[in-house]
C-alpha cells in the first residue's frame, strides 16, 4: 500500500518559465538555503552572496562533476591549486594591470548611478527605453565621458602599505597554470598535448554586477589551460568547443534547445585571443555567457618567459623540435551554472487545484538524493525511519525530515529538486516495505527494505535517462 495518495500532476509540465523567474529563484535561493546576500544582518554587500546549506551541496557536486570529467576521467589533464595572491609582476606580464578595465561613466543627474557603457544599449531596454536612447537608462540624466576602471582588487602583502607592497586578488585563476607550466611538465610525467586545471576563488570590482550570482565580485572559477603545438591549436580549439556544450546538456542535464554556442566577433575578442566561444544560455534577461572557449595562442607563456627570464618552452621528446605551446582554455564559474541549472530546472505545475513547485534537477548534481520521511512523528516510526536514513548515507546524499504532514514534506523536497523520497508508514512495520515516491511523476512504488538500496539505484538510474532524454531533446 502506498504511504500515501499522493497527487497527480493535472497539467503536464510545460516547461516554460515564469516571467519573474530571477526574482522567485532569488525568494527560493533564501527560503530554501541556496543562497542569500553575504552580512545580511548589516544590510549585506553590493554583489557578494553566501550559499546555505542546500547551495553548499549543489555547488559542490557542480564541482566535483566538472574535476571528475576535466581531470578525474582523462589521463592527459592534471590538476593544481594556485595561491589567490600572486607576485604582482604575473598580472603585469599577463596586460591585466594594463588592460583589465572596463569603460565607465557616471550619471551626473538625479541617480548618480555609474554604468559600464558597452551595457547601456542593454540598461535602457531593461527599462523599456531605445537602446540608442541619449542619456542616463535610470533617470535620463546626462553621463560622463567613458573612462577605463581597472577590475583588479587591490590590497598590501605585510606591514607597510606602500606602492611596492601592493598585491591583487586573483581576477582568473588561469595565470596560476601558466606561471607553474613548467613545474607541472618537470614533475608530472606528461607530455604536449596535455592540459592543467584548477577550481577556485577569483575576485572582480565589476563596474555593473547584478541579475544575482550571475555576476558578483567574489565568485568561482574552475578552468583548464590545454597546451598544444603551434598547429594543432584549431583542432584542439573545435575539441574544447564541442566537449563543453556535451558537458551541460549530458552530465548537468541543461536544456540543449536553451544553450547556443556563440562565435566571437574579432573585435570582442580578449586581448590574449586568437578565437573564442561563449557556451550562452537563454537566461529571462536574454542570452548570457555561461562559459568561454578561447585560444589563448602562445600569448600568455611567451609573456611570461619574457618578463620572468625563465625559459617556458617545450622540447617535443620525439621529434626534437622546441617550441612555446598554444593553450586552448575552456573557462566556466560555479555560481553561474548554479543560476543556470536552478533557472533550467524550475518548473510550476498545478496540482489538485494548488501550484506545485519542482526543480526538475539531474539526478547526480541535486543537494539531496533521497529524503526519508517517516509517515508521523510517532516514535514507532521514527526511529526505524532515522536508522535507515543512516543506512543510505554512505550510498546517497540523504535527508531525514519528519515535521509537518506528508504532503507538505513532498512539496518540500520537491522544491529543492530531491529525486526519490522514501516513506516509512505503520505498514512497513508490519511487511518490512517502504514506499518511493519519484519527484517528476509522482509515481510510488512499494520495496521490500531489504533490497531498498538497489531498488533507489535502479530508480537513479530511470532518472538519469529521463534527464537526458529532457536535456536533449530541449522539452
Ligand atoms: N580565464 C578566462 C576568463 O576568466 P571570463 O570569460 O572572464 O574568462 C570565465 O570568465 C567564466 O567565469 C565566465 O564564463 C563566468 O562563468 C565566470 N565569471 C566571470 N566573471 C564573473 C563574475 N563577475 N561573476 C560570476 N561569474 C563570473
Amino acid at each position: 500500500m502506498p504511504a500515501d495518495s499522493d497527487d497527480s500532476a493535472s497539467t503536464l509540465p510545460t516547461g516554460t518559465p515564469p516571467a519573474n523567474l530571477l526574482e522567485r529563484l532569488v525568494s527560493l535561493g533564501k527560503q530554501r538555503g541556496f543562497f542569500f546576500p553575504s552580512s545580511e544582518i548589516y544590510g549585506g554587500i553590493n554583489a557578494l552572496y553566501d550559499y546555505g546549506p542546500l547551495g553548499t551541496r549543489l555547488r559542490r557536486n557542480i564541482r566535483n562533476r566538472w574535476w571528475r570529467s576535466i581531470v578525474e576521467l582523462r589521463d592527459d589533464i592534471v590538476g593544481i591549486e594556485s595561491s589567490v595572491i600572486m607576485n604582482p609582476q604575473v598580472w603585469v606580464a599577463s596586460g591585466h594591470v594594463a588592460g583589465f578595465s572596463d569603460p565607465l561613466v557616471d550619471c551626473t543627474g538625479s541617480c548618480r548611478k555609474r554604468w559600464r557603457a558597452d551595457h547601456l544599449p542593454a540598461e535602457r531596454a531593461a527599462r523599456g527605453k531605445a537602446a540608442d536612447a541619449p542619456g542616463c537608462p535610470e533617470c535620463g540624466g546626462t553621463l560622463t565621458a567613458p573612462r577605463q576602471f581597472n577590475l583588479m582588487f587591490r590590497t598590501f602583502l605585510g606591514a607597510v602599505e606602500d606602492s611596492s607592497a601592493q598585491v591583487y586578488l586573483r581576477p582568473e585563476t588561469a595565470q596560476g597554470m601558466f606561471v607553474d607550466f613548467k613545474s607541472v611538465l618537470n614533475s608530472s610525467r606528461q607530455r604536449i598535448p596535455f592540459g592543467i586545471a584548477q577550481n577556485g576563488k577569483s575576485f572582480r570590482n565589476e563596474i555593473s554586477p547584478g541579475n544575482s550570482i550571475f555576476r558578483t565580485r567574489e565568485f568561482e572559477q574552475m578552468e583548464m589551460e590545454f597546451f598544444c603545438e603551434p598547429g594543432t591549436d584549431d583542432h584542439w580549439f573545435e575539441h574544447w568547443r564541442g566537449e563543453r556544450f556535451r558537458w551541460y546538456v549530458e552530465e548537468l542535464g541543461v536544456r540543449r534547445s536553451r544553450l547556443r554556442l556563440r562565435d566571437h566577433e574579432k573585435d570582442e575578442l580578449a586581448h590574449y585571443a586568437k578565437a573564442a566561444t561563449d557556451v550562452e544560455y537563454l537566461y529571462p534577461f536574454g542570452w548570457g555567457e555561461l562559459e568561454g572557449i578561447a585560444n589563448r595562442t602562445d600569448f600568455d607563456l611567451s609573456a611570461h618567459q619574457r618578463a620572468s627570464g625563465v625559459d617556458l618552452s617545450y622540447l617535443d621528446p620525439v621529434s626534437g623540435s622546441r617550441y612555446v605551446p598554444y593553450v586552448i582554455e575552456p573557462a566556466a564559474g560555479v555560481d553561474r551554472i548554479m543560476l543556470t541549472i536552478l533557472m533550467d530546472a524550475f518548473d510550476e505545475e498545478i496540482v489538485r487545484g494548488e501550484t506545485r513547485t519542482v526543480l526538475r534537477m539531474h539526478p547526480d548534481i541535486a543537494p539531496v538524493q533521497v529524503a526519508v520521511l517517516p509517515l508521523s512523528k510517532k516514535e514507532e516510526l521514527t526511529v526505524p525511519a532515522r536508522a535507515l536514513e543512516h543506512r543510505l548515507r554512505p550510498h546517497f546524499a540523504t535527508d531525514y525530515d519528519e515535521t509537518q504532514a506528508i504532503g507538505r514534506r513532498y512539496r518540500r523536497q520537491d522544491e529543492i529538486g530531491t529525486p526519490l523520497a522514501v516513506t516509512f508508514d505503520f505498514d512497513s512495520l508490519q511487511d518490512d516495505a517502504v514506499t518511493i515516491r519519484e519527484r517528476d511523476g509522482m509515481t510510488q512504488v512499494r520495496v521490500p527494505i531489504a533490497g531498498l538500496e538497489g531498488a533507489l539505484r535502479d530508480q537513479l538510474i530511470a532518472f538519469r535517462r529521463r534527464t537526458a532524454e529532457r536535456a536533449g531533446s530541449g522539452a
